[in-house]
């Protein structure tokens, strides 16, 4: 799983085995936004073996698509085969309350970039089939560890912008129309690059905000953190019965 924004402080139940920082391991790199760890963390849930990146590099940070998608493509050639996404992302769909949490049934990708566009690779599809990116049997499971854990979950299309300003009102409006229910600057890149290789792919957004101009103040990234931190307790539950799940299925 790779651990973004809103789920940093999400590991409190796993039991760790071993911790290292992205700096020591090759074409990883160091991550530059506050909140995030930048470490690889192998541990087990129960008795089930997890591997977790903390932490990721964005494409707003100046890197190119290839190197924030590295270590998915790593971690496919270690052989793991499924792959769950989380990240922090703002509230279009008005039934969305800060706190909540989303799991994606679909994406929209107005980066303005595709992590596939440049050379073609050996062996992989060129032209990737995205009609189903996130997995439905894992999305089951998602969900029976919500009801499980008590999370409250919708389901929802998530739509990634190049970030990293936040958005305007008049945007937000015009993503809600275009059939979006969160916002967010992250996991569309990954996701694409993980069905390229074949994984099986969920994601996860906390709801940390409302978007631009649905709430009643200005948006920061402390306002983020914040709820971020305030839902570490549902959120460790919550990924520690749905491994425990997934690993039965
Ligand atoms: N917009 C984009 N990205 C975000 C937001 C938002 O409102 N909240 C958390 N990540």
């Amino acid at each position: 799983m790779v651990l973004g924004s809103g789920f940093q402080h999400a590991l409190t139940l796993l039991d760790v085995a071993v911790e290292i920082p992205y700096g020591q391991l090759p074409g990883f790199m160091s991550v530059g936004v506050s909140g995030h760890a930048g470490k690889l963390v192998l541990g087990h849930f129960g008795k089930v073996p997890v591997l977790v990146l903390k932490g990721r590099t964005h494409f707003y940070e100046g890197h190119e698509m290839d190197r924030i998608t590295f270590p998915i493509r790593v971690l496919a050639e270690f052989g793991i085969r499924s792959l769950l996404l989380t990240n922090a992302a703002g509230g279009i769909n008005r039934k969305y309350k800060a706190g909540d949490f989303m799991l994606l049934e679909d994406h929209i990708n107005l980066m303005g970039t595709n992590p596939l566009r440049g050379p073609a690779h050996l062996g992989l599809p060129r032209f990737v089939d995205l009609t189903r990116v996130y997995d439905l049997k894992v999305n089951e499971i998602l969900k029976k560890a919500a009801k499980q854990t008590k999370l409250r979950l919708h389901a929802g299309v998530y739509l990634a912008t190049l970030g990293p300003s936040y958005e305007t009102p008049a945007e937000i409006r015009a993503f809600g129309r275009l059939g979006a229910d969160a916002v967010g600057m992250s996991t569309v890149p990954e996701a694409i690059v993980a069905r390229q290789c074949g994984l099986s792919v969920a994601a996860i957004s906390c709801i940390t905000n409302l978007a631009a101009g649905l709430g009643s103040g200005q948006l920061s990234h402390s306002e983020v953190l914040a709820i971020a931190e305030q839902k570490k307790g549902a959120v460790a539950q919550f990924l520690k019965s749905f491994c425990e799940l997934y690993a039965k299925s």
